[in-house]
């Protein structure tokens, strides 16, 4: 992508979901080793399970990975069990935070007033968020994709928001863990309505926003869509369990 003086470096992010035991925090030392040889041009965080979220922290200390936490709660603290706050995620070493993951969504029932208190939640603790949106494979076939992203844009982004660091993920629903990338012409329109609603929302701030693409993001199709109008970056699911794979995704940026 064309860089500018105020455009932000790339944000390469793995969303590692529901994966990895003790063993994978070899994969995260490797992205790291690969970083020291080779300091990239982009921006790279790892996201792994709450579970490794403290030892990957320790573990890529010092060097030019970040780490993030895949959800946080909207509250500091309370009787919630099994869910994790933002100032949890920040004390075991996290610097970002996923909100709004459409497997969240979809799993676990969040709205976009929900993702809206976690980003919120996520900014209290100083915490960068990335709050995801995308449509369904029914709203992309019936025409109904841009309209129902731009409201999710709207609903899930708090206006405290503005002034601070944060990060906008579009994974249509259709495209993660399927294979089936989103076409270019479909992701330079979608990045374009969601860079005109952060315009709306945010004014000069929004022009800045990084906006990540997600969904099927690979070492072989890295390139191009990186390269795309409005691309700001990537989140990575399944080619981000490799440091192989992910390296190579980095190295496209
Ligand atoms: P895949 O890269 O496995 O399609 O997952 C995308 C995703 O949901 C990242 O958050």
């Amino acid at each position: 992508m064309t860089l500018s003086s105020t455009t932000p470096r790339p944000l390469i992010a793995g969303n590692w979901k529901m994966n990895g035991l003790s063993a994978a925090l070899d994969e995260a030392r490797a992205v790291a080793a690969g970083l020291d040889r080779q300091p990239a041009a982009a921006r790279v965080a790892v996201f792994p399970p709450a579970t490794l979220l403290h030892r990957l922290a320790q573990a890529v200390e010092g060097s030019f990975v970040l780490v993030g936490g895949q959800d946080c709660h909207h509250k500091a603290s309370g009787a919630n069990t099994g869910d994790i706050s933002a100032e949890m995620v920040a004390d075991a070493g996290g610097k970002l935070v996923i909100c709004g993951h459409s497997e969240r969504r979809t799993d676990h029932g969040e709205t976009s007033p929900q993702v809206a208190g976690k980003a919120e939640a996520a900014l209290a603790a100083g915490l960068e968020p990335i709050i995801c949106v995308g449509e369904t494979l029914d709203l992309r076939q019936s025409g109904q994709a841009v309209a129902f992203v731009v409201n999710q844009v709207r609903e899930s982004l708090p206006l405290s928001l503005a002034g601070q660091a944060f990060n906008v993920a579009y994974e249509p629903l259709w495209a993660i863990g399927t294979g089936h990338t989103a076409s270019i012409d479909n992701i330079v329109e979608m990045h374009a309505a969601i860079r005109a609603e952060l315009i709306s929302l945010f004014g000069e701030q929004g022009r800045g926003v990084p906006i990540l693409y997600g969904g099927s993001v690979k070492p072989e199709n890295a390139r191009e869509i990186l390269a795309a109008p409005d691309v700001g970056g990537a989140l990575v699911g399944g080619a981000s369990l490799k440091a192989k794979d992910f390296l190579a995704i980095v190295e496209a940026a």
